[in-house]
């Protein structure tokens, strides 16, 4: 396998995304930021974290590098990429979760970017779904588009009619059209 080197910069390079498997350091602070939103045992989510790997199961983290540079960087997003069993081609991203005092900076829509960016330009995945209580307005706003439920555990392909979440997808062709309308309007 490839040696995935993963990194995306943004703001002058303040801002960063980075698996978090190359960023052990970071995996204390990063499960605190995941429990802030979602309390759970710590235990639970360190090793749901060092499952991170370069295939799926992949946990992205958007880091601020703050002065010193040697400074340890600031966890400030996290997104979850996961298997869905049924279907190789896609990929369940979850746990998105930004820390509530960097809200509304455009730190959510960055990790999301970075995300697709590695599922559709690197693992070249097709489709990318995702579940939401109440967070549809985020996603549409991030071209993600309303879909039945699919079920991500197990081989089975039927649908997923338990789950009272609404569930979204962004296929390859909508982003890669997306970019191309992006660099229309840069040039
Ligand atoms: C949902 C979440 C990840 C959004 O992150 P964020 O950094 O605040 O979002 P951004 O600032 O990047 O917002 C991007 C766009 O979505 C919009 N948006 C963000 N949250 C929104 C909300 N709750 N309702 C409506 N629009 C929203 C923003 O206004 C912005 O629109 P604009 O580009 O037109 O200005 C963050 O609020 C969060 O961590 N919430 C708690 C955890 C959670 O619920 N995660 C989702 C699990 S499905």
């Amino acid at each position: 396998m490839y040696a995935l080197i993963l990194v995306y910069v943004y703001f002058q390079g303040k801002l960063t995304v980075v698996p978090i498997h190359h960023n052990q350091e970071l995996l204390e602070d990063c499960v605190l930021l995941i429990n802030s939103e979602w309390p759970r045992s710590f235990s639970a989510r360190m090793w749901s974290l060092q499952a991170s790997k370069d295939t799926l199961p992949t946990s992205l983290v958007l880091i601020e590098k703050d002065e010193p540079q040697n400074a340890k960087p600031t966890v400030l997003a996290h997104a979850k990429l996961s298997v869905i069993p049924s279907d190789q081609e896609a990929v369940f991203i979850e746990s998105v979760v930004v820390d509530s005092r960097r809200r509304g900076q455009g730190l959510g829509r960055l990790l999301m970017m970075a995300s697709e960016q590695h599922c559709f330009g690197v693992l070249k995945l097709k489709t990318i779904y995702l579940s939401t209580i109440d967070k549809q307005a985020f996603y549409s706003k991030l071209g993600y588009q309303l879909c039945n439920a699919i079920s991500i555990f197990g081989t089975r392909t039927a649908p997923n009619n338990s789950t009272k979440k609404i569930w979204m997808k962004k296929t390859m062709e909508i982003w890669l059209q997306n970019n191309e309308n992006h660099s229309r309007i840069d040039n």
